[in-house]
Protein backbone atom coordinates (compact mmCIF):
# COMPACT_ATOMS: atom_id res chain seq x y z
CA UNK A 1 0.00 0.00 0.00
CA UNK A 2 1.01 3.31 -0.28
CA UNK A 3 2.02 5.34 2.56
CA UNK A 4 -0.66 6.86 4.41
CA UNK A 5 -2.18 10.58 3.80
CA UNK A 6 -0.74 13.16 6.01
CA UNK A 7 -2.79 16.13 7.08
CA UNK A 8 -1.23 18.41 4.27
CA UNK A 9 -2.22 15.97 1.33
CA UNK A 10 -5.67 16.25 3.12
CA UNK A 11 -7.00 19.15 -0.34
CA UNK A 12 -4.02 17.27 -3.22
CA UNK A 13 -6.53 15.51 -5.35
CA UNK A 14 -3.78 14.16 -7.10
CA UNK A 15 -2.97 12.03 -4.13
CA UNK A 16 -6.24 10.26 -4.40
CA UNK A 17 -8.63 9.03 -6.99
CA UNK A 18 -10.70 10.81 -9.87
CA UNK A 19 -13.65 9.51 -8.39
CA UNK A 20 -15.92 11.84 -6.58
CA UNK A 21 -16.41 9.53 -3.69
CA UNK A 22 -13.60 6.63 -3.68
CA UNK A 23 -12.63 3.68 -0.85
CA UNK A 24 -9.22 1.98 -1.78
CA UNK A 25 -7.89 -0.99 -0.11
CA UNK A 26 -9.84 -0.58 3.05
CA UNK A 27 -8.77 -3.01 5.62
CA UNK A 28 -10.48 -2.89 9.27
CA UNK A 29 -10.59 -4.44 12.18
CA UNK A 30 -12.54 -4.65 15.70
CA UNK A 31 -9.55 -5.26 18.12
CA UNK A 32 -8.26 -8.71 16.77
CA UNK A 33 -10.93 -9.43 14.57
CA UNK A 34 -10.45 -8.71 10.70
CA UNK A 35 -13.89 -7.37 9.11
CA UNK A 36 -13.41 -5.16 6.18
CA UNK A 37 -10.76 -7.25 4.12
CA UNK A 38 -9.26 -4.53 1.36
CA UNK A 39 -12.39 -3.05 0.08
CA UNK A 40 -11.93 -0.71 -3.00
CA UNK A 41 -15.17 1.10 -4.82
CA UNK A 42 -15.51 4.47 -6.63
CA UNK A 43 -19.01 6.23 -6.08
CA UNK A 44 -19.79 9.34 -8.44
CA UNK A 45 -21.09 12.47 -7.34
CA UNK A 46 -25.24 11.95 -7.32
CA UNK A 47 -24.90 7.97 -7.50
CA UNK A 48 -26.76 5.95 -5.55
CA UNK A 49 -25.62 2.76 -4.67
CA UNK A 50 -26.81 -0.10 -3.05
CA UNK A 51 -24.20 -1.88 -0.87
CA UNK A 52 -25.83 -5.67 -0.33
CA UNK A 53 -24.73 -8.83 1.27
CA UNK A 54 -25.40 -11.67 3.32
CA UNK A 55 -26.21 -10.90 7.36
CA UNK A 56 -22.12 -10.42 8.76
CA UNK A 57 -21.11 -9.55 5.47
CA UNK A 58 -19.84 -6.18 6.37
CA UNK A 59 -22.00 -4.18 5.55
CA UNK A 60 -22.16 -2.18 8.44
CA UNK A 61 -18.73 -2.24 9.48
CA UNK A 62 -17.48 -0.97 5.70
CA UNK A 63 -20.17 2.31 6.46
CA UNK A 64 -18.66 2.66 9.73
CA UNK A 65 -14.90 2.63 8.59
CA UNK A 66 -16.35 5.40 6.23
CA UNK A 67 -18.25 7.37 8.53
CA UNK A 68 -14.76 7.23 10.67
CA UNK A 69 -16.56 5.81 13.50
CA UNK A 70 -13.84 4.95 16.41
CA UNK A 71 -14.49 0.91 15.44
CA UNK A 72 -13.89 -0.79 13.10
CA UNK A 73 -10.59 1.10 13.06
CA UNK A 74 -9.11 1.43 9.68
CA UNK A 75 -5.46 -0.17 9.19
CA UNK A 76 -4.34 -0.13 5.53
CA UNK A 77 -6.17 1.80 2.93
CA UNK A 78 -7.44 5.40 1.54
CA UNK A 79 -11.00 6.83 1.62
CA UNK A 80 -11.51 10.15 -0.33
CA UNK A 81 -14.44 12.45 -1.02
CA UNK A 82 -14.11 15.01 -3.97
CA UNK A 83 -10.29 15.68 -3.16
CA UNK A 84 -10.32 15.15 0.49
CA UNK A 85 -8.48 12.35 2.34
CA UNK A 86 -10.61 11.03 5.16
CA UNK A 87 -9.00 8.25 6.06
CA UNK A 88 -7.05 9.72 8.35
CA UNK A 89 -9.52 11.88 10.11
CA UNK A 90 -11.93 11.28 13.14
CA UNK A 91 -16.01 10.97 12.80
CA UNK A 92 -16.88 14.39 14.08
CA UNK A 93 -14.12 15.41 10.91
CA UNK A 94 -15.50 13.59 8.53
CA UNK A 95 -19.16 14.71 9.28
CA UNK A 96 -17.63 18.32 8.57
CA UNK A 97 -16.71 17.14 5.30
CA UNK A 98 -20.19 16.52 4.50
CA UNK A 99 -20.02 12.22 5.48
CA UNK A 100 -23.67 11.50 7.15
CA UNK A 101 -24.08 8.35 8.36
CA UNK A 102 -27.75 7.12 9.62
CA UNK A 103 -27.17 4.11 11.23
CA UNK A 104 -29.93 1.03 11.54
CA UNK A 105 -31.15 2.46 15.34
CA UNK A 106 -31.60 5.77 13.35
CA UNK A 107 -30.21 7.48 16.64
CA UNK A 108 -33.19 9.56 17.53
CA UNK A 109 -33.16 11.35 20.90
CA UNK A 110 -35.16 10.03 23.77
CA UNK A 111 -36.83 12.60 25.85
CA UNK A 112 -36.07 15.45 22.84
CA UNK A 113 -39.04 16.73 20.58
CA UNK A 114 -38.79 16.40 16.56
CA UNK A 115 -37.77 20.02 16.41
CA UNK A 116 -35.00 19.52 19.39
CA UNK A 117 -33.51 16.41 17.59
CA UNK A 118 -32.90 18.81 14.04
CA UNK A 119 -31.69 21.79 15.95
CA UNK A 120 -29.10 19.20 17.73
CA UNK A 121 -28.09 18.44 14.17
CA UNK A 122 -27.25 22.40 13.88
CA UNK A 123 -24.88 23.19 16.66
CA UNK A 124 -22.34 21.57 14.53
CA UNK A 125 -20.77 23.89 11.90
CA UNK A 126 -20.94 23.76 8.72
CA UNK A 127 -25.03 24.20 8.41
CA UNK A 128 -26.89 22.11 6.18
CA UNK A 129 -30.79 23.23 5.15
CA UNK A 130 -32.41 25.38 7.46
CA UNK A 131 -35.78 24.48 9.67
CA UNK A 132 -38.06 25.86 7.22
CA UNK A 133 -36.67 24.04 4.25
CA UNK A 134 -36.79 21.19 5.91
CA UNK A 135 -40.19 21.70 7.08
CA UNK A 136 -41.14 22.27 3.32
CA UNK A 137 -39.77 18.97 2.46
CA UNK A 138 -40.86 16.81 5.48
CA UNK A 139 -44.30 17.98 6.09
CA UNK A 140 -45.23 15.20 8.54
CA UNK A 141 -42.29 16.51 10.68
CA UNK A 142 -43.82 19.87 10.45
CA UNK A 143 -47.01 18.60 12.14
CA UNK A 144 -45.61 16.60 14.57
CA UNK A 145 -42.41 19.44 15.17
CA UNK A 146 -43.47 19.58 18.98
CA UNK A 147 -44.10 15.92 19.50
CA UNK A 148 -41.18 14.01 21.74
CA UNK A 149 -39.30 12.23 18.88
CA UNK A 150 -39.56 8.45 20.11
CA UNK A 151 -43.35 8.41 19.72
CA UNK A 152 -42.71 9.00 15.89
CA UNK A 153 -43.48 5.90 14.28
CA UNK A 154 -40.63 4.03 12.66
CA UNK A 155 -41.19 5.52 8.87
CA UNK A 156 -41.66 9.06 10.54
CA UNK A 157 -38.36 8.19 12.46
CA UNK A 158 -36.32 7.36 9.78
CA UNK A 159 -37.74 10.30 7.79
CA UNK A 160 -36.45 12.37 10.69
CA UNK A 161 -33.09 10.69 10.61
CA UNK A 162 -32.63 11.87 7.13
CA UNK A 163 -33.64 15.32 7.66
CA UNK A 164 -30.89 15.11 11.05
CA UNK A 165 -28.38 14.58 7.90
CA UNK A 166 -30.00 17.45 5.82
CA UNK A 167 -29.51 19.65 8.40
CA UNK A 168 -26.17 19.51 8.62
CA UNK A 169 -23.66 19.88 5.43
CA UNK A 170 -24.73 16.53 3.89
CA UNK A 171 -22.42 15.49 0.75
CA UNK A 172 -22.91 12.05 1.03
CA UNK A 173 -25.29 9.76 2.49
CA UNK A 174 -24.90 6.60 3.63
CA UNK A 175 -27.97 4.48 4.85
CA UNK A 176 -27.85 1.83 7.06
CA UNK A 177 -30.89 -0.49 7.28
CA UNK A 178 -33.64 2.14 6.75
CA UNK A 179 -36.27 0.36 5.23
CA UNK A 180 -36.33 -2.46 8.09
CA UNK A 181 -39.26 -3.26 10.32
CA UNK A 182 -41.29 -0.57 7.33
CA UNK A 183 -44.06 -1.64 5.97
CA UNK A 184 -44.25 -1.47 2.03
CA UNK A 185 -46.21 1.74 2.15
CA UNK A 186 -44.04 3.61 4.38
CA UNK A 187 -41.10 2.20 2.22
CA UNK A 188 -42.36 3.83 -1.13
CA UNK A 189 -42.77 7.58 0.78
CA UNK A 190 -38.84 7.02 2.16
CA UNK A 191 -37.92 6.07 -1.46
CA UNK A 192 -39.68 9.14 -3.02
CA UNK A 193 -37.46 11.14 -0.41
CA UNK A 194 -34.38 9.49 -1.42
CA UNK A 195 -35.14 10.43 -4.94
CA UNK A 196 -35.52 13.73 -3.93
CA UNK A 197 -32.31 13.87 -2.11
CA UNK A 198 -30.68 12.69 -5.04
CA UNK A 199 -32.44 15.04 -6.94
CA UNK A 200 -30.57 17.78 -4.85
CA UNK A 201 -27.08 16.83 -6.19
CA UNK A 202 -26.41 14.24 -2.88
CA UNK A 203 -24.71 11.09 -3.07
CA UNK A 204 -26.18 8.00 -1.40
CA UNK A 205 -25.06 4.60 0.05
CA UNK A 206 -27.34 2.57 0.77
CA UNK A 207 -27.04 -0.79 3.16
CA UNK A 208 -30.35 -2.53 2.89
CA UNK A 209 -31.61 -6.50 2.89
CA UNK A 210 -34.67 -5.74 1.16
CA UNK A 211 -32.39 -5.65 -1.90
CA UNK A 212 -34.87 -5.37 -4.57
CA UNK A 213 -36.37 -2.55 -3.31
CA UNK A 214 -32.58 -1.29 -2.73
CA UNK A 215 -32.04 -2.35 -6.56
CA UNK A 216 -34.74 -0.09 -7.66
CA UNK A 217 -34.53 2.61 -6.35
CA UNK A 218 -29.75 2.68 -6.87
CA UNK A 219 -28.37 3.33 -10.04
CA UNK A 220 -25.15 0.88 -9.11
CA UNK A 221 -24.92 -2.56 -7.13
CA UNK A 222 -21.91 -3.68 -5.02
CA UNK A 223 -22.08 -6.78 -3.51
CA UNK A 224 -20.08 -7.54 -0.62
CA UNK A 225 -19.62 -11.23 0.87
CA UNK A 226 -17.23 -12.00 3.73
CA UNK A 227 -15.19 -8.55 3.82
CA UNK A 228 -14.80 -8.59 0.25
CA UNK A 229 -16.43 -7.07 -2.78
CA UNK A 230 -17.70 -10.40 -5.41
CA UNK A 231 -20.02 -8.01 -7.39
CA UNK A 232 -19.46 -4.39 -8.86
CA UNK A 233 -21.90 -3.23 -11.50
CA UNK A 234 -25.05 -1.90 -12.34
CA UNK A 235 -28.20 -2.55 -10.25
CA UNK A 236 -30.26 -3.72 -13.04
CA UNK A 237 -27.54 -6.08 -13.88
CA UNK A 238 -28.43 -8.14 -10.15
CA UNK A 239 -32.24 -7.66 -10.55
CA UNK A 240 -31.72 -9.75 -14.05
CA UNK A 241 -29.01 -12.17 -12.58
CA UNK A 242 -30.99 -14.90 -10.51
CA UNK A 243 -28.15 -17.25 -10.42
CA UNK A 244 -25.80 -13.85 -8.53
CA UNK A 245 -28.75 -12.84 -6.47
CA UNK A 246 -29.27 -16.58 -5.17
CA UNK A 247 -25.20 -17.25 -4.45
CA UNK A 248 -24.84 -13.76 -2.84
CA UNK A 249 -28.26 -12.68 -1.31
CA UNK A 250 -30.15 -15.45 -0.82
CA UNK A 251 -32.80 -14.39 -2.63
N1 LIG B 1 -18.20 -4.51 17.52
C1 LIG B 1 -17.81 -5.64 16.94
N2 LIG B 1 -16.79 -6.38 17.45
C2 LIG B 1 -16.38 -7.53 16.86
N3 LIG B 1 -16.92 -8.03 15.73
C3 LIG B 1 -17.93 -7.34 15.18
C4 LIG B 1 -18.43 -6.12 15.75
N4 LIG B 1 -19.44 -5.68 14.97
C5 LIG B 1 -19.57 -6.57 13.97
N5 LIG B 1 -18.67 -7.57 14.09
C6 LIG B 1 -18.50 -8.71 13.20
O1 LIG B 1 -18.16 -8.23 11.91
C7 LIG B 1 -18.77 -9.03 10.91
C8 LIG B 1 -19.53 -8.14 9.96
O2 LIG B 1 -20.57 -7.50 10.67
P1 LIG B 1 -21.44 -6.33 10.04
O3 LIG B 1 -20.54 -5.34 9.43
O4 LIG B 1 -22.37 -5.88 11.10
O5 LIG B 1 -22.22 -7.12 8.89
P2 LIG B 1 -23.56 -6.78 8.11
O6 LIG B 1 -23.90 -5.36 8.38
O7 LIG B 1 -23.23 -7.07 6.68
O8 LIG B 1 -24.61 -7.72 8.62
C9 LIG B 1 -19.65 -10.04 11.63
O9 LIG B 1 -18.94 -11.26 11.68
C10 LIG B 1 -19.81 -9.45 13.00
O10 LIG B 1 -19.96 -10.45 13.97
MG1 LIG C 1 -25.54 -4.51 9.25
Amino acid sequence: MSEAATIDDHRNPAAGSSAYFSVRNVHAYYGESYIVQGVSFDVAENEIVALLGRNGAGKTSTLRAIARTEQPAIMQGEIWLNGVAIHPMKSFEAARQGIQLVPEDRRIIAGLTVEENLLLSQVAKPLGWSLERIYGHFPRLAERKQQEAVTLSGGEQQMLAVARALARDLKLLLLDEPYEGLAPTIVREIEKILMEVKELGITTVIVEQNAIAALNLADRALILDMGEIVFDGAAKEVLEDADLRHRYLAI
